[in-house]
Parts: C-alpha cells; sequence; structure tokens
C-alpha cells in the first residue's frame, strides 16, 4: 500500500471512530435541551390536555422540559408530515390518537406512511367520548334528541375537529345509526369548536371525556350519553348510548406517542422509561381516574405494544372507511 493511500485510510478510519464516539457522546447527553412534544389539534382540546398533563412527569424523568407545541390541521395529518420529517434525534416527538391508524385509508394523498416514518414509544392512554349539546338545545334528553333531529336533522349543526378527527369518526357513526344526515362543521381541534357549543354558536359535539367530564359536572353543556359501553365511572348518572338503542354504539380513543423514524434506539429508551414514569405519576392517575381515562397496561406502553395495536388498526379500519367511502381529500 502506497503511503498517500495508507494515510488516506487512516484519517478514515480516525474520522470514523470520533464520529461514532460523537454520537454515542450525544446520545448518552440526550436529552441536553428542551423536547418538543407536537399535539396535531388546537391547544385546549382533549389531545392537548393529555399531552400537557403527561409532559409535567416526562420533563421531571428526562431533567429537560417537554414543550407541548400545537401544529394543527387537515385532522392531524400536517403535524403527523411535520414529525416524519423532522430530525431523528428525539428532540421531537408527537402523540395522536386512532386518527393515525385511520389517515391511511381517508386520506389517498398523504404524504407519509404511519408504518415507515415513524418509531414507536409507547401507547398512551384511552379515553370515552360524549354526546353533547349547547346548554339550552331542546331537547331534554335522548329520546327527544332523535325525535327533534328526525325533523330538524339538515339545521342541527354538528362541530367536529375536521376529517379523520375522532369527534368526526363519532358524529358519522351517530348520523349513520340514527339515519339522520346533520351539518357538520368542522374545526382545527375539539378545544375551539366546545368554545362554540358554550358560547351557543353550534348545537352538538361528540368529545373525549379528557375535556368534557368538567364540563357536564358543572352543567356548562347538556350531555345524552357515553360512548362506551358501560356506565363510566366518572359520570355514573349518564347512560350510554348503547343502553338508550344505539345498539353496539362503542367509540374508545386510543393514543400513542412517536418520534421520526431512525431516533436512535438509546434515546428512544430514554423516552420510553419517561413515558412509563409519567404514566404511573399518582398525579397523572388520579386526574386520568377522574376523566375515566385507562392507562393501558405497562406492556402497551412500550414500541412493540402501539406497532402491533398501530398495525391492527390500519387493518380493522381501513375497509370500514372504503366501504362507507368516505375520503378527506
Ligand atoms: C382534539 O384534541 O382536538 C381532538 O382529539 C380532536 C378529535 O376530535 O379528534
Amino acid at each position: 500500500m502506497n503511503f498517500k493511500l495508507k494515510t488516506l485510510l487512516l484519517a478514515c478510519a480516525a474520522a470514523a471512530t470520533l464520529g461514532a464516539g460523537t454520537q454515542a457522546f450525544s446520545q448518552a447527553a440526550f436529552p441536553d435541551k428542551p423536547v418538543s412534544l407536537v399535539v396535531p389539534f388546537a391547544a385546549g382540546g382533549p389531545t392537548d390536555v393529555v399531552a400537557r398533563m403527561i409532559a409535567i412527569p416526562m420533563s421531571k424523568a428526562l431533567g429537560q422540559t417537554v414543550l407541548v407545541e400545537n401544529t394543527v390541521g387537515a385532522g392531524g395529518t400536517i403535524a403527523a408530515t411535520r414529525v416524519a420529517r423532522a430530525a431523528p434525534n428525539g428532540y421531537t416527538l408527537f402523540i395522536h390518537h386512532m386518527g393515525m391508524a385511520t389517515a391511511p385509508a381517508l386520506y389517498r394523498k398523504l404524504s407519509f406512511d404511519p408504518l415507515k416514518d415513524f418509531e414507536y414509544i409507547g401507547q398512551v392512554v384511552d379515553v370515552p367520548m360524549t354526546l353533547l349539546a349547547r346548554k339550552d338545545f331542546p331537547a331534554a334528553n335522548f329520546s327527544e334528541l332523535q325525535t327533534y333531529l328526525k325533523t330538524n336533522g339538515k339545521n342541527v349543526s354538528l362541530a367536529n375537529a375536521g376529517l379523520g378527527a375522532v369527534s368526526h369518526l363519532c358524529g358519522l357513526l351517530f348520523m349513520s345509526q340514527i339515519g339522520v344526515e346533520l351539518n357538520t362543521i368542522p374545526y382545527k381541534g375539539t378545544g375551539p369548536a366546545m368554545n362554540d357549543l358554550l358560547g351557543g354558536q353550534v348545537d352538538l359535539l361528540c368529545d373525549q371525556t379528557t375535556q368534557t367530564v368538567p364540563l357536564i359536572k358543572d352543567g356548562r353543556v347538556k350531555v345524552y350519553g357515553v360512548t362506551s359501553l358501560n356506565r363510566l365511572s366518572a359520570l355514573p348518572d349518564v347512560p350510554t348510548l348503547n343502553e338508550q338503542g344505539l345498539k353496539g354504539f362503542e367509540v374508545k380513543v386510543w393514543h400513542g406517542m412517536y418520534a421520526p423514524k431512525g431516533t436512535p434506539a438509546p434515546v428512544l429508551e430514554k423516552i420510553n422509561a419517561a413515558l412509563r414514569a409519567a404514566m404511573q405519576d399518582p398525579m397523572v392517575k388520579q386526574r386520568l381516574a377522574e376523566l375515566s381515562s385507562d392507562i393501558p397496561p405497562m406492556e402497551k406502553i412500550s414500541p412493540a405494544g402501539l406497532k402491533t395495536h398501530l398495525e391492527a388498526e390500519i387493518t380493522k379500519w381501513a375497509p370500514v372507511i372504503k366501504k362507507a367511502g368516505i375520503y378527506a381529500d
């Protein structure tokens, strides 16, 4: 080997060792600055509530602030695209609900692939929904609501958080089961949709208990039913939609935490450990119980637990959405 070639090879080897060392060092130091947790819906809504609740114990576990950032629009797909394209270094994380599984069927031109563009950190929380109306809406109970909607359907507004949001899916299910089409109004999250329900600008909204329980308890909205098959401990007097005649009506919203594809395994392990710590935090546990939201078993708060669930949910929703012929684009 000539001298020049040997020098070049040695220099390359040194650079490679140095590179690996730097990478190992930066992974060991992770996180050495604040971490962003991207929420795909507006501030104040249910996803945002969960993100801000767990950001506090996650910050404690990571030793760095976890900053919640809202990137809204297109049923969560704008935020998912942003995270899929972010640097895979652990500083951009993503929390999303089952919209991650319905998006591939709902959006024919999706600019991310939930199964190829992300690393999986773990499942987060399972949340039931409630069917609500503005406080002064004429129907006093669910039976009166059905009668009222049958004659006034098109004049009644039903808010949602955009195509592919769970409020949208819940509303579609409700309309198809009662056989009435309502005037649907999209928002950038059920946070702003709820503001308009409270202000009387829209009539109905199907939304998660992480936002709705305190408002129902304070009598600020009218509630017609819960979307779980059994009554909720937080709202024992509120009947299920199933028991009021909508047989099998069940919507439970699962959530997961993701990072961009290629985020190093040691970094993912630290984030997963922080998520697990957050889900065992006494304050988080108590608050979620008050909101009738379930913490998944520990084995599901894991990369494999989330990935397996996401794959199964994509397979479950694709034929349902195709059959219904609903497309967001
Ligand atoms: C939100 O956080 O605004 C909701 O989760 C949106 C939705 O209904 O999917």
